[in-house]
């Protein structure tokens, strides 16, 4: 597996070029298969991404289906939610030039219990991607200062997980469930863009990219290892010890 590295200026400038991939990925994925299928990260750094592409009113949205790659286990308007801060980003902008259909949004129902959301988050890719392992075109990731990527936090149970797609995965740490995509479905994806900015991710970053003893458990973003394309978009700030 190649893993491409693109370093940018700061994090605006990452922002920028994630846009490009995205738009880019959208556009052959609806050419080629007659639909896109995206997975959007939570988190910080992905928000000026998402506010970016609400102003590319060229692209075939109706043709555009969107995922969350994990949730919080909170309600869809709490602070907290990925859903919430993609709604606001991305999401209301769009339906409301009645661009993006609702129905092409594929929320979380993070109000239930997290199993259940997991559940039914499953059985929601199942009818959407049928019974083989979902092929996302596009799956946008972020990392934390401790190298936990989607929500597969280190030394948590969901990263032993190789069989089902969607899980509620028990974050100690953060004395939470959280409900996240497994490895089998980052791994399946056409495509994974990372999206890392800040000199607290430097550490992480250079364990996942280039140490060859940083285990999976301790660094999960190591152990995203899709078939298809690899890419670690990055500022200079988060890529200091490459
Ligand atoms: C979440 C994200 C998580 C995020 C990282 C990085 O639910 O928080 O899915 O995996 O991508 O924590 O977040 P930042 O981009 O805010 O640093």
């Amino acid at each position: 597996m190649k893993v491409e590295v693109e370093i940018l200026e700061d994090v605006a400038s990452l922002q920028a070029h994630a846009l490009g991939e995205v738009v880019r990925a959208l556009r052959e994925a609806v050419a080629a298969r007659g639909r896109a299928s995206l997975a959007l990260s939570g988190g910080s750094t992905p928000k000026g991404l998402y506010q970016r592409l609400a102003q590319e009113r060229s692209l075939p949205w109706a043709n555009v289906h969107l995922f969350f790659g994990d949730e919080r286990h909170v309600p869809p308007d709490h602070p907290d939610s990925n859903y919430r801060m993609a709604r606001e980003a991305l999401l209301d902008p769009l339906f409301a030039e009645g661009l993006l259909p609702q129905a092409n949004v594929h929320r979380v129902e993070a109000e239930l219990s997290a199993d259940q959301a997991a559940s039914r988050y499953e059985t929601v890719l199942r009818d959407f991607f049928g019974q083989e392992v979902p092929a996302f075109d596009l799956i946008l990731l972020g990392m934390g200062p401790d190298g936990h990527t989607a929500s597969l936090f280190p030394h948590t149970q969901g990263l032993e997980e190789r069989t089902r797609w969607v899980i509620a995965n028990p974050v100690a740490k953060l004395a939470t469930e959280r409900i996240t995509f497994t490895y089998p479905v980052l791994d399946a994806a056409r495509e994974v863009a990372f999206l890392v900015a800040g000199a607290e991710k430097a550490e992480p970053l250079a364990q996942v990219l280039t140490s060859k003893t940083a285990e999976v458990s301790d660094y999960p973003s190591k152990g995203v290892r899709p078939a298809g394309r690899l890419v670690f978009l990055v500022d200079k700030a988060a890529a200091a010890k490459l």
